[in-house]
């Protein structure tokens, strides 16, 4: 025994961990463990769990690497807490480009990736108690972390068999005078789905409306595939924190690079950016490196965008088609990011992945790990070559048939 007593922090002379960390969950991750455990025993895993682009035929702009590369050579120091200023100017020009609004560098922040902006926004948002509404199913750090902070992730419909459109009467209906933030994630994950100008302005009027600020994760706004996608930041008068960065459009999930735009004309998130400042200089700075290789990315060449988009385009396409013909499994089509969310004739949606996992050696993940909505359902992506999606839906038919 270590302790010569036994404090109250232990159980048995093992130190507890903080209570906090019990809410912390992410399927994602989750389901690795039993495919590293066949792989370890020489099974060759089919990776459709994870939406890391850089781990399939998508790989950074090569200009984007050199100057990394470059910025290595010349400075190793810190940056700026709030962010490299030219990089800060990067994110308000592409801002103006990409959605036709005037935003300063002191409104945009640079994080560690799209991820502290997550931690960030609600470290300064949400108090003990507060309620965010997010799409059902969603991302999973956005309720693991906001009961991290002891607050309310309340999920909001999004109707399957409207592409998993939010449903506006449902967020309507959840609004509450504890109500700090209403969430979108557009283009969606889990889901694929796109959402509609018109969805995006009724859920930018409610939050108005409400005194609620929207939250706009835009982290696949390049990634679409029939339209275009809209920013509720182009709605007026409504209080907008866009949460995006370098991970998916510029093929670098690794270098951790993100940002948080304010968009707030009338500046009733002043106090919200001061909380965010004080929490930025906390951790010093972002990755000063490839802060400098995003600048070059967000100023550059964004030719690869396009073929990025084409390419995923044609997998959906295999992918949508592929998935309808198995028996007990149905799919919507999804319009952006490089997820699918299919439905299944099951009971425990778990259990069918691990299932698969065991007898296909195809990775997916569940669907309820995405929330209660996401019960009776999986995700897949759509990343790799035809030729390896195929092999894996191949192996998953004659897995349902059985
Ligand atoms: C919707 C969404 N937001 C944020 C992230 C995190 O991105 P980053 O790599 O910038 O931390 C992801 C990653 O998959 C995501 O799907």
């Amino acid at each position: 025994m270590l302790f010569k007593i036994i404090p109250s922090w232990t159980t048995g002379g093992i130190v507890k961990a903080a209570d906090r960390t019990e809410s912390v969950t992410y399927a994602i991750g989750d389901v690795v463990v039993p495919a590293r455990e066949l792989q370890r025993k020489g099974a060759d895993i089919m990776w459709l769990n994870l939406g890391d682009p850089d781990k399939f035929d998508f790989d950074t702009p090569l200009h984007i690497k050199e100057a990394a590369v470059k910025a290595m050579s010349t400075y190793n120091g810190y940056a700026d807490s709030e962010g490299l200023p030219a990089l800060r100017e990067a994110v308000a020009s592409r801002e103006k480009r990409k959605n036709g609004i005037s935003v300063s560098k002191e409104d945009v922040f640079i994080t560690n990736g799209t991820s502290e902006a997550i931690q960030m926004i609600y470290g300064a948002l949400l108090n003990p108690g507060d309620e965010i509404l997010v799409p059902g199913p969603t991302y999973p750090p956005y309720t693991s972390l906001a009961r991290f902070f002891d607050a309310v992730p309340v999920p909001y419909v999004t109707v399957e068999k409207e592409n998993w459109s939010p449903d506006i009467d449902d967020i309507r209906k959840r609004l509450s005078d504890k109500t700090r933030a209403i969430l979108l994630i557009n283009p969606n994950n889990p889901t694929g789905a796109l959402y509609s100008r018109k969805c995006v302005e009724a859920i930018a009027g409610l939050a108005a409306e409400h005194g609620a600020v929207v939250i706009s994760d835009e982290i696949y706004d390049t990634m679409t595939f029939e339209e275009q996608h809209y920013s509720p930041s182009r709605v007026e008068d409504v209080p907008v924190i866009v949460i995006d960065g370098m991970s998916k459009a510029y093929l670098s999930t690794g270098w951790r690079v993100g940002w948080t735009v304010f968009n707030d004309h009338n500046g009733i998130l002043a106090e919200i950016k001061d909380a965010c400042v004080k929490q930025l200089r906390l951790r010093i700075s972002a990755n000063s490196v490839m802060q400098e290789a995003a600048v070059a990315a967000l100023n550059g060449s964004q030719d690869h965008i396009k073929n990025v988009a084409e390419k995923l385009k044609e997998r959906r396409d295999f992918m949508y088609k592929r998935l309808n013909e198995i028996e007990g499994i149905t799919t919507q089509k999804p319009m952006g990011a490089f997820y699918i969310f299919p439905k299944v004739d099951c009971e425990d949606d778990k259990r069918f992945v691990l299932d698969i996992l065991e007898n296909t050696h195809v990775l997916f993940v569940h669907g309820s790990g995405f929330g209660p909505y996401g019960k009776g359902h999986f995700r897949s992506i759509f990343l790799p070559p035809i030729e390896t999606l195929e092999k894996a839906m191949n192996a998953v038919e004659t897995f349902m048939t059985r």
